[in-house]
């Protein structure tokens, strides 16, 4: 059983183009271990305490509970729109949720690693995160170009130095495991900073938009320990046993907060710590960063609907590598579409079913036995999505080249007359195992390309059932 996860995102705006990224990388895998016969636990959700939240649902006017509500049901409609398949879809509003969160706490709070105390520093709403004063320039935080509220009140606190030691270890000898490595060693770099990580604020009085400790009804949960513990609270409630993640993807922006506060608040929890987490890269749009003041934002269902679900779901994993910064452009997912998508793969199924259909050919059992590849396994289970995307469309470009070299044609003449005469002939023989290959090579890139483009795939598998061949990727004109 795989346990997989994606960050839950926070509802103040639509999903774009970046939260898409990570669910379909997620999909990605859960389908791919599906595919190899395994059970999966995918689960997706949505962030919905905290300032960010609580102001936006104010400058809208509405309960932010109601405003929530909304936005939870535009995030599933995008994920459903872009095939993605989740087994638990958690939402921090969830009262089984809070509940687990209040339980969770407390015990922590009763064994002593929770205490209160005064908080004196900043606090920037745009990162939902404590920051220091070397974070400012000019007085406002960098990233969001905003000022930090001041605070000064009396918090509890998370004694998170007390786990230092631990994380260290857990993270040095992999029993925690942190990729890519370079991330793994930025958060072990940080670690070792002078000072050591610091015990952390969880809570905040004057604030209602969040959930309320139990032993203190005038204080809410700061929203990243609420947020971080629906990784355990949605098994609580869907009765999932598939504690701890055999994976847990985001970008790099949230590392720390998975890489250092999570296996903390998870040993003080007694439990068990997750397998590994992934960190991947950012991305920008056409070289600048994404941004609503850019109006760059780019909504992932108007490229679905635009060029299609699969165009967009391989052009975002095929274009640069899993875990490294790359840059999206609608140019650059046209030309890798018409090329890879339409030219490579479609002519190799035209071609082909056209060729069965003219010179008919007999398609059995044999043809459709799945022939693994090896390589493409490794790169997928590394998490290496383009390294596997180019393999396979290596394997096409080999088999249409195949048909070039081979030239089928100019063997059915004789292949027919031979079998007309009831006779084996080299050229019959040839014949049956170019079509045999050539068959084969395209369910073995059917079966590994699903989990990217599960519907265009699925039609694919239907032709090669069928035998009827239609366009699946029609040229684009750029
Ligand atoms: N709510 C928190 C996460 C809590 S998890 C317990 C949060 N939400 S977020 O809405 O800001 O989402 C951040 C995540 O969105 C990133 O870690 C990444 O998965 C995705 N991305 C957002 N923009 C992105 C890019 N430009 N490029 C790649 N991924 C991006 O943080």
């Amino acid at each position: 059983m795989k346990y997989i996860t994606t960050p839950i995102y926070y509802i103040n705006a639509r999903p774009h183009l970046g939260h898409a990224y990570t669910t379909i990388a997620a999909d990605v895998m859960a389908r791919y271990w599906r595919g190899r016969g395994q059970k999966v636990f995918f689960l997706a959700g949505t962030d919905e305490h905290g300032l960010k939240v609580q102001k936006v649902a104010e400058k809208e006017g509405v309960e932010p509970k109601k405003y929530a509500d909304k936005m939870a049901a535009i995030f599933q409609e995008t994920w459903k729109r872009l095939d993605i398949k989740w087994d638990f879809f958690i939402r921090t509003t969830d009262a089984a949720h809070q509940k687990y969160v209040g339980d969770f706490a407390a015990k922590l709070y009763r064994q002593g690693d929770i205490y209160k105390d005064t908080y004196r520093g900043l606090y920037c709403i745009g990162c939902e995160a404590y920051i220091q004063d070397d974070d400012l320039v000019d007085g406002k935080c960098l990233l969001h170009n905003q000022i930090p509220q001041k605070i000064e009140e009396d918090v509890y606190f998370f004694r998170l130095s007390k786990y230092q030691e631990h994380i260290k270890k857990v993270i040095e000898t992999d029993i925690f495991k942190i990729e890519p490595i370079e991330r793994k060693n930025e958060i072990l770099g940080f670690i070792n900073q002078k000072g050591g990580l610091k015990d952390m604020a969880i809570s905040r009085s004057k604030l209602d938009w969040g959930i309320p400790l139990p032993w203190d009804k005038e204080h809410v949960f700061y929203v990243w320990f609420d947020a971080l513990l629906n990784y355990l609270s949605a098994l609580k409630i869907t009765g999932a046993n598939v504690w701890p993640p055999d994976l847990q993807l985001m970008a790099k922006d949230i590392l720390r907060f998975h890489a250092l506060i999570w296996p903390a608040i998870l040993s003080a929890g007694e439990e068990s710590l997750p397998k590994k987490i992934f960190a991947h890269g950012y991305f920008t749009i056409e070289g600048k960063k994404m941004s609503k003041t850019l109006g760059n934002v780019i909504n992932p269902t108007e490229v679905a609907e635009k060029y299609g679900t699969g165009a967009l779901r391989y052009f975002l994993l095929r274009e640069f590598p899993f875990g490294e910064d790359g840059d999206y452009s609608e140019k650059n997912l046209i030309r890798r579409y018409n090329s890879e998508l339409a030219d490579d793969l479609g002519n190799l199924l035209q071609r082909t079913l056209v060729m069965i259909e003219r010179f008919k050919i007999e398609v059995t059992n044999k043809h459709r036995e799945i022939r693994h590849n090896g390589i493409i396994e490794g790169k997928m289970e590394s998490l290496d999505f383009q390294g596997a995307l180019a393999e396979i469309n290596r394997t096409i470009k080999g088999a249409n080249a195949f048909i070039d070299k081979e030239k089928p044609w100019t063997l059915v003449s004789d292949a027919k007359k031979s079998r007309e005469m009831g006779l084996e002939t080299d050229q019959k023989t040839r014949f049956e195992e170019i079509f045999l290959h050539l068959v084969s090579i395209l369910h073995q890139v059917a079966y590994y390309l699903e989990p990217f483009m599960p519907r265009e795939i699925l039609e694919m598998q239907k032709q090669l059932k069928t035998l009827k061949p239609q366009p699946i990727f029609p040229k684009i004109k750029s």
